[in-house]
């Protein structure tokens, strides 16, 4: 699979032995960053690695934060992700049985590395079982489509930025 991940500054120092993991695992990085110690707000980098899930340069992407919160709230804001913050086996391995989620969100200060290696592999190694799933899915994504529908008509994917679903429809 080709994976994007990224961290703020409190994952800097898991994400480089998470890219590789991955690596061995045989997938394709996309790293992202941060690549430094210095603070960065982590609504960016969810951007950038969500931005790559959606627009399907990558499969999957992999985020962390402090807590794992933060990059989930963000990159739930782009269309097309399922964004999940994991913190077990079980939470990993139901994210994409039941929810299909296609970017996995990690706390860097609570989640040991043993942990953190045991949920990326539960994650990626995890089908979704479709069939009821599926269907509940798919309202998922409808709820999106019609609220990006009813915002921006002409572009029915793309919300401009700082807007939201009570903004008027823009005029041209
Ligand atoms: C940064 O201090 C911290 O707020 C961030 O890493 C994350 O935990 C946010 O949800």
């Amino acid at each position: 699979m080709r994976i994007a991940i990224g961290s703020d500054h409190r994952g800097h120092n898991i994400r480089p032995k998470i890219v590789s993991l991955l690596k061995n695992m045989g997938h394709e990085v996309i790293d992202v960053g941060t690549f430094s110690q210095s603070p960065v707000d982590y609504p960016d980098i969810a951007e950038a690695v969500a931005r790559k899930v959606s627009s399907g340069e990558a499969d999957r992407g992999i985020l962390f934060c402090g807590t794992g919160l933060g990059m989930c709230i963000a990159a739930n804001k782009v269309p097309g992700i399922r964004a999940v913050p994991c913190h077990d086996d079980l939470t990993a391995e139901m994210s994409r049985r039941h929810n299909d989620a296609n970017v996995l969100c990690l706390s860097a200060d609570l989640l040991g590395e043993r942990v953190i290696t045991r949920i990326v592999e539960v994650w990626l190694n995890t089908p979704f079982e479709g069939g009821r799933h599926a269907r509940r899915v798919e309202k998922i994504a409808s709820i999106e489509q019609e609220l990006n529908a009813r915002c921006c008509p002409s572009e029915p994917k793309t919300l401009p930025p700082g807007s939201s679903c009570d903004a008027k429809p823009q005029k041209d």
